[in-house]
């Protein structure tokens, strides 16, 4: 058994945001629910839970309590918390939790974005393994030295990318490696501006969309074309006007960024489209989100929102509904979403620091293993840093890592 700390108590973590009024599809969160559950089959001992104000645990305790405890009566709540003690909030409590920890413990960190590469050092110079949300980080300058970092001190750094675990999307990622050269992919993310309330504190200011949701296709066509194609230069475009209502500041609507790749053996060219958006009406889904790819023998056409799978309730009207990201329904008082893949990507990262705590020497093949670990994951970053810088500019930006 290992000790987990995560770092950050949001959404992600408790589904408990900053807000009192926002419209969540996760409302008991994701990460600290599959860790009692992770705890429940003997897989950790301890769990930590680590924000910033010391006053913040009754109302997480609470949350947890009314979300968690009260329908998976099965499962063991507690959790210890930092900061422990004092009067005002202390955003680098993380520095004790951390010392709090045997090395070789996990850390998941679950912060805004501009705040992942700070306390991912931190983790990792104390020996510690490392689960960041995604986007990693924002520069790929800070995720080479997160790389550089984890390989010194001989420890594994992942990034949450819990689409690479969606039984669809692995189908897909498998089929467009035999469908020739590539020519084009099209993806579109969104999510609807009533959750924009849950990002006020950081929405535009310590991260853009493109970074929340591009993220995620883009990885995907990353993963696809891996030792076939390297992206070449992006090219971003942006909206504004919905989001500055719900936040009070400016802040981009909706993000597209236009990249172009290289054959990296045949000489080929090809591009590729990502658009996110958090300022999307509310509609059949909570989240749209699709992709299709084009290839010299076959096209692959993906729609997440609608897998012909859909709810109708007097509370709630005609729903789309995704079974397979996190399943919140009990049965017999019991938690029964392991096959979910928002928990996949979780035990995925715990049974590999179990693992490691056995033997470490598999550690080289875990990192060419195609999971998103932190070498796995540069060009990601490198598209979305080159996309904010052209955000910035306005003028094409070459890709460089
Ligand atoms: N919400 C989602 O569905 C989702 C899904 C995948 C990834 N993510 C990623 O997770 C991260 C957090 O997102 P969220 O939705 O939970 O946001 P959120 O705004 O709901 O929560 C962020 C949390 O981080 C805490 N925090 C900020 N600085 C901290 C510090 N120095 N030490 C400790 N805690 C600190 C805040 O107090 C807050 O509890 C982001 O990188 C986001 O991109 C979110």
């Amino acid at each position: 058994m290992i000790d987990v700390l995560v770092i950050g108590t949001g959404e992600y973590v408790t589904g408990l945001s900053g807000s009192k009024t926002t419209a969540s599809d996760k409302d008991l969160g994701v990460v600290a629910l599959c860790l009692f559950d992770l705890r429940f089959r003997g897989l950790l001992d301890r769990i930590i839970l680590c924000g910033r104000d010391p006053k913040r645990k009754a109302d997480i305790t609470n949350h947890v309590q009314n979300g968690i405890g009260s329908k998976f009566t099965d499962l063991d709540i507690r959790f210890d918390y930092y900061p422990a003690t004092g009067d005002h909030p202390d955003s680098a409590a993380y520095r004790k939790a951390i010392l709090d920890l045997k090395p070789g413990s996990a850390v998941i960190i679950v912060t805004p974005d501009d705040s992942h590469f700070e306390i991912a050092c931190a983790a990792l110079e104390h020996g510690h393994h490392i689960l960041v949300a995604k986007p990693l980080v924002k520069t790929v300058s800070e995720h080479q030295r997160l790389i550089s970092l984890a390989e010194k001190h001989g420890l594994l750094g992942m990034v949450e990318f819990h689409k690479r675990y969606d039984p669809i999307y692995r189908d897909a990622v498998n089929r467009a490696a035999s469908l020739g050269n590539f020519g084009y992919m099209f993806s579109f993310m969104s999510q609807p501006k009533s959750q924009l309330t849950t990002f006020r504190d950081w929405a535009g200011t310590a991260s853009d969309i493109s970074y929340y949701l591009n993220s995620h296709h883009i990885d995907i066509l990353c993963q696809i074309l891996t030792d076939r194609y390297k992206p070449v230069t992006v090219h971003a475009s942006c909206s504004s006007g919905e989001g500055r209502r719900v936040v009070g500041r400016p802040i981009d609507d909706t993000i597209t960024l236009s990249v172009k790749w290289q054959g990296l053996r045949a000489d080929s060219l090809a591009h590729s489209i990502h658009t996110a958006s958090w300022t999307a009406p509310c509609s059949d889904a909570h989240s749209q989100q699709r992709f299709l790819y084009l290839g010299a023998g076959g096209q692959i056409e993906v729609d997440q929102a609608r897998r012909g799978y859909s709810l109708s309730t007097d509370a709630d009207g005609f729903r789309n509904i995704n079974p397979l990201f996190m399943n919140y329904i009990p049965r017999d008082g019991r938690f029964v979403g392991q096959d979910g893949y928002g928990y996949r990507s979780i035990e995925t990262f715990i049974q590999l620091v179990l693992e490691l705590g056995e033997n470490k020497t598999t550690l080289p093949s875990i990192r060419a293993s195609g999971l998103p670990t932190l070498e796995d994951t540069l060009a990601t970053t490198a598209i979305l840093q080159a996309g904010n810088q052209s955000l910035a500019t306005g003028l094409p930006t070459i890709v460089e890592y």
